[in-house]
């Protein structure tokens, strides 16, 4: 049985790596820790990185999922190997690039590349930001669906996540007690659909709100409250075209024997219990 720790990183390709790491840092308000020609490493907690930036291939991304044993990496490759799915073990070099002891990676249904990671190595010196965005973690991510009953059962029957809530066609599914570390959207893309840090409390995201549109960055949804997670929310574009979001007050799921997920009607009032209008078709009918 394949057992999600936690999520791990996202790698993220763009076009101009300059441009991401000063949105990184001046806008949404992590810590450059390590710049390559290439490669650019930002975070919002003590681990080594949250994000890599990687000039190149805009189209470019992986999603990281750390495994607690590494046991359980090698069941895991020899799980989905049986499944038919093709895995990739990365060398000494790529393991350095990732700043992981062992990993491997490999195409989920609906072709978003996963890798999955033992030993994510984190610093001893805690997490610095360059704008106090009041970031205490990264949160999750969305990952974009083709298909979404296809891509459903692969994500909870394979890799034993576990529907919180569906909004629609969309799913909402936890690796631990955290209301969602995965987000699911149905889309006719593949890849990362968007990228979620957690912030403090509210006041972190308004102060956001006010600061992001001084900044004249896209707000494509927000300020709200997601009625499935309870989360205060605010979504904006970054240059890469990506969304981001901050997020405050996600509930957690203690009850895991007796919950039972809910199934949201497919309206706007169902990702935000304010009113507020998306501007994504993500997140609208
Ligand atoms: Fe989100």
């Amino acid at each position: 049985m394949i057992s999600l720790h936690d999520i791990c990183y996202l790698r993220l390709g763009c076009r101009d790596l300059d441009e991401m790491v000063h949105f990184g840092t001046r806008i949404l308000g992590l810590e450059l820790r390590e710049r390559t020609a290439t490669h650019a490493y930002l975070r919002g907690d003590n681990s080594v990185f949250n994000l890599c930036y990687i000039q190149g291939d805009a189209s470019y991304d992986a999603s990281a999922f750390a495994l607690r044993e590494y046991a359980h990496l090698q069941q895991a490759a020899d799980e989905l190997q049986a499944l038919g799915i093709a895995v990739q073990w990365g060398d000494e070099a790529a393991c350095a690039e990732r700043h992981v002891d062992a990993f491997f990676e490999f195409i989920d249904p609906n072709e978003n590349r996963i890798e999955l990671v033992y030993r994510p190595h984190v610093t001893g010196v805690r997490y610095f930001p360059s704008r106090d965005a009041g970031i205490t973690e990264f949160g999750h991510f969305g990952l974009h669906s083709r298909d979404i009953e296809r891509d459903l059962a692969f994500w909870t029957q394979t890799m034993n996540a576990r529907v919180s809530d569906r909004i629609g066609d969309g799913a909402l599914l936890r690796i631990d007690p955290v209301h969602h570390k995965i987000a699911l959207f149905s889309s006719d893309k593949t890849g990362v659909q968007h990228v979620n840090f957690q912030v403090e409390s509210i006041d972190d995201v308004m102060r956001s709100w006010y600061f992001l549109q001084e900044q004249g960055v896209p707000i494509v949804f927000g300020p709200g409250r997601h009625p499935t997670s309870t989360a205060i929310f605010i979504y904006f574009l970054g240059p890469d075209k990506r969304v981001y979001e901050y997020s405050s007050g996600v509930k957690r799921i203690t009850d895991e024997a007796g919950y039972v997920p809910r199934h949201f009607e497919m309206k706007p009032t169902s990702f935000c219990m304010w009113g507020a209008r998306p501007n994504v078709k993500e997140f609208s009918e």
